[in-house]
């Protein structure tokens, strides 16, 4: 029977080859790739362009409220719009569960924000913080057979922290039921006597924000996540890592034989604690944390990439508006950097940011890239090989680039509902032109051209960890 759609003439990259095809895509996936494939009831031409697989950011934030009672600017309707204009086909954000909250209850709230809303499909980790036996002892079993295959535990917030021993226990329910444990790592304790400190001093400016959690106190809960994990014996990844303090943990593990795996992320590539030094509050528009370190990490993080240190590179898109009540101007000018949300947006700016800084300056192989940010995270995460490459049998979720568009990034050109982006002004090449989700296009240029809702759950299968 005739194809609905074969894009034509491109060049096509996955984490292993490049090599010029036609592909044929049939009821959402990929049925023919090669030539004279034949009658189809639509075509794209792609000559001249790349055809990757749809990038796949497995670290966003959406609609997540926060203790202090700050509110996320997207949603699950304008974030992965928003991830889609920048090439995204899948998103895996978090359903957060609050301390005295059941699972079940947080992952029910969850798929409420998100029904009817996304465009593209997504999957969900969840943020385990309560661990109590009842949560350990069925539903997070429970929930992991249902496809929800990965959660994030934290060592440091008030209201997300795991102490070592609760670290320990989760890593072991993770062994048990052959799940993924993400793990945050900063040392609490210092960061909170540095952060007494600072106050004491006066020193409350957004800059002071990077002082108070410094690269020792992440190397210092690398390692010791990655020594609970070495005794639980079970594969961990290390989420956000900011520079090479905290890589020579992962890589020292890594030369053992641990399977510690490891992200990173674009503001630890683009930006440093300098940014944070913006006149009046400006620099809050960069507090995330970890924050971003200086040039000679910046460095450290590229050779990660190129390197095998790191397999992935998210977003950690954590939507606050700047001008707002609610956002990180929550205190005033002159407020302390105590009280101002931490993350920043990112998941329009992602894969163009990569591309351009990383592959169009020949710091990493176009493979190197699409398996970074897309087959990498679709293999840990267990929605390998529905998503995240280009082969017969996977969903049709592909973006064709222009490699050689030149983009001046702008807010106003972005489609998440952030007031700003910290990559405002810079000019990189390459951009995604057509986004499509199990063969229908998203994304056409400046226009989109699917509806919210159409994007759906996806239940995760087991991680692979022999990547
Ligand atoms: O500052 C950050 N990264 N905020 C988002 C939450 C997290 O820890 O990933
Ligand atoms: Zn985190
Ligand atoms: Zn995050
Ligand atoms: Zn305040």
């Amino acid at each position: 029977t005739e194809l609905d759609l074969v894009i034509r003439g491109g060049r096509i990259a996955t984490a292993a080859d490049v090599f010029d095809a036609d592909i044929g895509i049939r009821g959402g996936r990929i049925v023919a790739l090669g030539h004279d494939l034949g009658a189809a009831s639509e075509e794209i031409d792609a000559t001249g362009k790349l055809v990757l697989p749809g990038g796949v950011d497995a670290h966003c934030h959406f609609d997540q409220p926060s203790s202090d009672g700050s509110v996320m600017a997207d949603d699950f309707d304008s974030g992965p719009r928003s991830a889609a204009f920048g090439g995204t086909t899948t998103v895996i954000p978090f359903a957060c569960q609050q301390k005295g909250q059941t699972l079940r209850a947080a992952v029910d709230d969850y798929h409420r924000r998100a029904d009817g809303k996304s465009v593209i499909d997504y999957a969900f980790h969840l943020i385990v913080t309560d661990p109590t036996p009842q949560v350990l002892g069925q539903e997070l079993p429970a929930l992991i057979r249902e496809g929800y295959t990965s959660f994030k535990i934290y060592t440091t917030y008030d209201d997300l922290k795991l102490n070592d021993r609760q670290i320990i226990e989760v890593l072991a329910l993770a062994k048990r039921e052959g799940a993924l444990t993400m793990i945050h790592a900063e040392n609490s304790d210092a960061i909170a006597w540095l952060t007494e400190a600072l106050e004491q001093a006066g020193q409350t400016a957004p800059r002071f924000h990077a002082d108070a959690r410094p690269a020792i106190a992440e190397r210092e809960a690398t390692h010791r996540a990655i020594s609970l994990a070495e005794i639980v014996d079970v594969p961990m990844l290390v989420v956000h890592v900011s520079g090479g303090e905290a890589m020579d943990q992962i890589a020292a593990a890594r030369a053992k034989g641990l399977r510690v795996f490891a992200e990173t992320c674009p503001q630890y590539i683009l930006l440093t604690a300098d940014d944070l030094d913006l006149d009046g509050f400006e620099g809050a528009k960069h507090i995330c944390s970890p924050p971003p370190r200086d040039t000679a990490s910046q460095q450290s993080v590229w050779r990660g990439l190129a390197n095998g240190t790191f397999q992935v590179f998210s977003s950690d898109h954590a939507p606050f508006k700047f001008d707002s009540a609610t956002g990180k101007k929550l205190c005033g000018d002159g407020a302390s950097f105590t009280h101002v949300p931490n993350g920043i947006p990112g998941v329009e700016t992602r894969l163009p940011l990569l591309f351009s800084e990383g592959v169009g300056k020949g710091r990493i192989s176009l493979n190197q890239f699409v398996a970074l940010t897309a087959t990498n995270p679709a293999r840990l995460y267990g929605l390998y090989p529905r998503k995240g490459t280009i082969a017969v049998g996977a969903d049709a979720d592909i973006a064709i680039w222009d490699a050689e568009r030149e983009v001046t990034i702008r807010n106003e050109l972005l489609h998440h509902n952030v007031d700003y982006t910290p990559y405002e002004g810079r000019t990189i090449t390459g951009w995604p032109e057509i986004v499509l989700s199990r063969g229908k296009t998203v994304v056409r240029g400046e226009r989109l051209y699917a509806e919210s809702g159409r994007g759906q759950f996806l239940e995760c299968g087991a991680p692979d960890t022999l990547i």
